[in-house]
């Protein structure tokens, strides 16, 4: 266990340890602190500035996310310089994009939003800027509207740090730095794979479902949590319902294992076929040339009539199984038992290995 110390919070003692940040040991004795681009799971970078906190003295006010605690520090989280400066972040990162809440996907789920609201800014004092980008609409999946970004990176880091794709970074300078994939290409021309992670790190309206679009504000939508049926890893998401229709597929990084918050492009975007019209609801059998609806006793009637009268016709080794990678290994290898032990053969493969 590393060694423990004291720091000074707000006029708090606080128990710290030298690997936790200012805003690590202030979170966690429940003292706030606003951030924009710190985004858990990925690096401190310092970005916003909009965690700035005072430390005793340190010349200027200092990034609670980057600052490593040392012992005695004395930090001051909400006087009144630190919240001039606080608001002044805010203000100049309002007028630098073109946030308009009325449309846009994010309102009422915006870190923006919330901390103009809790800051009680009605109008930034500068004159706001939009830097006039068009939006990408090109993809099915993702829309970006760069007018909105607040250049955190938390997409860059994401993509970067923890689904390793390496395909968004910033490019240019200054007020012209912008963040995509190389050559400033949209996402469809891009190496970009559409796991979505951009678009869950994103803290404003910049990164959003495209199908999600005009369906349902944040606090319309419901969650139902439930295992990805697409393969057997047992992927956690959430399905977003509105108006008994799945809008959008997200996972909350904190329920952990098997895939801490990632997905893959089918668990995130490959949900359609759930209220798609020609989804099979029943199981079929083809009487005379066509197909009819049949219920499921039924159909495991049939199957096990015809699996049987084979065996016995051609022999067990007339009969192969294919098994799925959208089961489990459990049921996979209840299906190799089954094969062998109850069909009597040893044609049994995986989809997988095809
Ligand atoms: Fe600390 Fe952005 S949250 S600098």
């Amino acid at each position: 266990m590393s060694e423990t110390f004291t720091i000074n919070i707000d006029g708090k003692e606080v128990e710290a340890t030298p690997e936790q940040t200012i805003l690590e040991a202030a979170r966690g004795q429940g003292i706030y602190i606003p951030t924009l681009c710190h985004y858990k799971g990925t690096t401190n970078v310092g970005a916003c500035r909009v965690c700035s906190v005072e430390v005793e003295n340190a010349r200027s006010l200092v990034a609670a996310c980057t600052m490593p605690v040392n012992p005695g520090m004395v930090v001051k989280t909400n006087t009144e310089r630190v919240l001039d400066a606080r608001r002044l972040i805010v203000e100049l990162i309002w007028a630098s994009g073109d946030h308009n809440c009325l449309t846009c996907e994010q309102n009422g789920s915006c870190e923006l939003q919330d901390l103009v609201y809790r800051m009680g800014i009605e109008k930034p004092r500068f004159e706001i800027d939009s830097p006039g980008y068009p939006q990408e609409i090109s993809n099915t999946m993702i829309a970006r509207d760069l007018n909105k970004c607040i250049l955190c990176g938390r997409c860059v880091r994401i993509c970067n740090e923890v689904q390793v794709h390496e395909v968004l970074d910033f490019s240019m300078r200054g007020s012209k730095s912008k963040v995509g994939p190389a050559f400033d290409s949209d996402y469809i021309d891009s190496n970009c794979v559409f796991c979505g992670a951009c678009v869950d790190a994103c803290p404003v309206g910049a990164i959003t479902f495209k199908q999600a679009r005009f369906q349902g504000r944040p606090w319309e939508i419901s969650k139902v949590r439930t295992t990805c049926a697409y393969c057997g890893v047992g992927c956690q998401m959430d399905l977003n319902i509105y108006d008994g229709k799945i809008v959008k597929v997200t996972s909350d990084p904190e329920v952990g294992l098997p895939n801490h918050g990632s997905l893959c492009v089918k668990g995130r975007f490959g949900m359609d076929f759930v209220h798609h019209p020609d989804r099979l609801k029943t199981p079929l059998i083809r009487k005379k040339g066509k197909l009819e609806e049949a219920t499921w006793d039924e159909a495991f009637d049939y199957i096990s009539d015809k699996l049987a009268s084979i065996k016995e016709e051609h022999g067990p080794d007339s009969i192969a199984g294919l098994s799925s990678a959208r089961v489990t290994n459990e049921e996979n290898y209840l299906f190799q038992k089954f094969m062998r032990a109850v069909i009597g053969t040893n044609n049994v493969d995986h989809c997988a290995r095809l």
